[in-house]
């Protein structure tokens, strides 16, 4: 059978080398087959996305009902539908009949990349829609460039980076919608009739408000564990647009997903380039569950930097002491998270600025200059002290913006976003404002900015790299009159440069995308970065419905999941102990409070929490695959996941009380991911109970503990325990 397959695809490869034309283009994932008919001289048709079929299948597939959709629709001959792509041509023609002209494949690296080359019937106007899939991924990546060599630029107005048409039925989609401290929250809907649009628009960081993926459930109301889904991440750090349109006679909804056109018509010179972002798809018949893991596999594997690395648990000095940045306290909270354990100190806003010191927020961005007022000994002494804890530095620094109230400023204020004819428009402290990257000046000083202090100061080994403001006042002083509307593609080109400068002299460093908390969780930002700040908000019970959401796309090593105080800063909701440690310790694990602040018993349990974690569970939650069992978005009272190592030898099951009411009935929770077939010794981690629980040190079959999984005690045997009862359980085949 698979000789069979390979024999059909070598024919088809033959054929396409000798200039005739290939029928169907299969793109192909271990387990999933996307089939398109590409017909020299006619529309490129979408056949089929689903289960892996074999040759004979794909080839009956007119014949079974097929729907022969044009598989990237173009505005203009029929202009009824959504369009992927539209365009004015350099003598005003409003339309396009783009129509097969070559299809080719190539390998790159250890992926395979097909591009069925589309020509306009007419104008010399050229579309590659590219495919590209790796043996070792469930994922398909898709994507245009487009070009032509017509007299003049032609102005595109529709350029989506993919299309998929999703068959009628019970289909329910999940989006992920969200705002500064309520991030990921899941939304899970029956597909009707009409447009559903998911967007960002803030021109800067995407992911704040509503996310770029979706999960398209083809079975009915969306299950971890069983039924079809597709996924798909549109991987653009910049607007985007995810559309949904069912279309009223036909039986399918539309799929598109591109940048985000609104003001952002792009004028494409003769020969230029244009490459559309990646988006990337994922088909599974194993519900939810699989789709995520196959997710986190390819982004470990493909997009997020490091993740052969294990990180390190850090201290981030922001809800610790805000912008009072002083010596002894960076000495002090380097020397408390060594001593809890801790293997990295993270130094926040607040320790820059000389003219401007950044004593708030409301001046000092663009002035990178240590403010020795603060720190007299300046980043060599913090690395001296770093090195006498014997701990890592790491530093803040939020190189895309600047103050009014800076020298910076003073010196350019032709670099910042700023319509001519308006005045300013301020952001963050009502004085911030986007520098603007479209311009390689504002580019070289972004890289300038790293590239300062890591070479004078090679020992720093973390950066926080944050972005706290939209695009207000939509205007380029650097880009012409005729191009403003690519303000918003450029500044994202610019910043991809710049990022690819900066990687390029630093490929070791370790970089977390942080925007006003998780407004940079996005597979568009994430290959120059190890990780992102999953949200300001550190109260653990809201962390769990934040974290649930971001699992849908991104593994437990990129989301930086912070034990803080209480009450908690954002929320005012006071939480044991155990519990906010338990939460942060379901993803990378580090500390957001002043440690001083803390009694000997807090510290001590936190020293116990995070030897815990870097001895037993550290590589099954960094690199081990999901398991989500109870979801605090169904609201019975608890919530639950587990991670197992990929040989499942190992796991960590946590379980998190999120509603604490008297006599409450909490579910049992199925576990997942073991082998039935082993057989599992249980103990409890972060333990605070006097007493142990009944199946500490007990083993029991995995197949026992994924049909019935073990009954959770709903409140805790300990003093300073609140109602808010939580448990992490380590589990190790025997
Ligand atoms: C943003 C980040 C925070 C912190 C502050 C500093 O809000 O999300 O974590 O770094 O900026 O000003």
């Amino acid at each position: 059978m698979k000789m069979k397959s390979k024999l059909t695809i070598l024919l088809a490869f033959l054929l396409i080398a000798g200039n005739a034309f290939a029928e169907l283009v299969r793109v192909d994932t271990p387990s999933s087959s996307l089939i398109i008919q590409a017909d020299k001289g006619k529309k490129l048709r979408h056949l089929y996305y689903g289960t892996r079929i074999s040759d004979a299948d794909a080839a009956n597939l007119k014949a079974a009902g097929a729907a022969s959709l044009n598989a990237y629709p173009d505005y203009g001959v029929d202009p009824s539908g959504e369009p992927a792509i539209a365009v004015v041509h350099a003598d005003g023609n409003m339309t396009l009949d783009l129509v097969v002209d070559a299809v080719s494949s190539r390998k790159e690296d250890n992926a395979d990349v097909k591009v069925i080359t589309l020509r306009d019937s007419h104008y010399p106007f050229t579309v590659d829609v590219c495919y590209r899939t790796s043996p070792a991924h469930e994922i398909i990546e898709t994507w245009t460039e487009i070009s032509h060599s017509e007299k003049k630029p032609v102005r595109l107005n529709r350029f989506a980076s993919g299309y998929l048409p999703i068959r009628c039925g019970n289909v329910w989609i999940s989006s992920f919608y969200g705002s500064w401290a309520n991030e990921a929250q899941v939304e899970a809907e029956p597909l009707t009739h009409g447009m559903k649009v998911i967007k960002d628009r803030d021109g800067v960081r995407n992911a704040a408000s509503a996310r770029s993926e979706v999960v398209f459930s083809l079975d009915g109301r969306p299950a971890e564990n069983s039924g079809r889904v597709i996924g798909a991440a549109l991987c653009y750090s910049g607007n985007y647009r995810l559309v949904v349109d069912a279309s009223p006679d036909k039986n399918y909804h539309h799929f598109l997903a591109g940048i985000d056109e609104t003001q952002s018509s792009y004028n494409l010179r003769p020969k230029e380039l244009f490459t559309t972002p990646v988006l990337a798809i994922s088909y599974t018949d194993k519900g939810l569950g699989e789709l995520s893991r196959s997710f986190h596999r390819w982004g470990r594997d493909t997009r997020i930097l490091h993740t052969d690395r294990l990180r390190d648990v850090l201290l981030n000095s922001w809800e610790g002491v805000y912008f009072n940045i002083k010596e002894p306290e960076m000495d002090q909270m380097m020397a408390d998270i060594a001593s809890m354990g801790g293997e990295l100190f993270v130094m926040d806003d607040g320790w820059f600025g000389v003219k401007y010191p950044r004593d708030h927020d409301r001046q000092g961005l663009g002035d990178w200059t240590v403010d020795t007022r603060k720190l007299p000994g300046g980043i060599p002494g913090l690395l001296d002290a770093a090195r006498r804890h014997g701990v890592k530095f790491g530093i803040w620094i939020e190189p895309e913006m600047v103050n009014v109230g800076s020298e910076l400023y003073e010196k350019h204020p032709e670099y910042v976003i700023k319509a001519p004819n308006r005045d300013l428009t301020y952001g963050r402290g009502k004085t911030q404002m986007v520098l603007d990257l479209s311009n390689p000046k504002v580019q070289d000083i972004v890289f300038t900015v790293v590239d300062t202090l890591l070479t004078k100061y090679p020992e720093i080994a973390y950066i926080k790299w944050d972005a706290n403001m939209p695009v207000r006042n939509h205007g380029s002083q650097y880009l012409s009159a005729d191009n403003q509307s690519h303000l918003f593609i450029d500044y994202h080109r610019g910043l991809a440069k710049t990022l690819d400068r900066i990687r390029d002299k630093y490929p070791d460093v370790i970089i977390q995308a942080c925007a006003s908390g998780g407004a940079r969780v996005n597979y568009g930002i994430l290959p120059w970065f190890d990780e992102f700040w999953t949200s300001d908000n550190t109260d653990a019970l809201q962390r769990i419905y934040i974290q649930w959401g971001t699992s849908y796309f991104y593994p437990a090593i990129a989301m930086a999941s912070h034990i803080s105080a209480v009450p908690n800063h954002q929320t005012g909701r006071t939480m044991n102990l155990k519990f906010r440690t338990d939460v942060a310790m379901s993803g990378r694990l580090g500390m957001e409070i002043q440690p001083r602040n803390m009694t000997e018993d807090e510290r001590q349990q936190c020293r116990r929490a995070i030897e815990e974690y870097k001895s037993k569970i550290r590589p099954i939650v960094q690199h081990g695959d999901l398991y989500r069992l109870l979801s605090p978005y169904d609201r019975m009272g608890a919530a639950s996941l587990m991670y197992a190592s990929p040989e499942k030898d190992q796991a960590v099951f946590f379980w998190w009380k999120t509603e604490s009411f008297c006599h409450k009935q909490y579910p049992r929770v199925k576990m997942a991911g073991l082998d039935p077939d082993r057989t599992y010794k249980v103990s409890e981690m972060n333990r605070i109970d006097a007493v142990p629980l009944a199946f500490e040190g007990k083993s029991f079959s995995g197949r026992y503990l994924m049909d019935n999984g073990l009954e959770m005690p709903v409140s805790h045997n300990a003093p300073n325990a609140d109602e808010w009862a939580s448990r992490v359980l380590l589990l190790s085949a025997e």
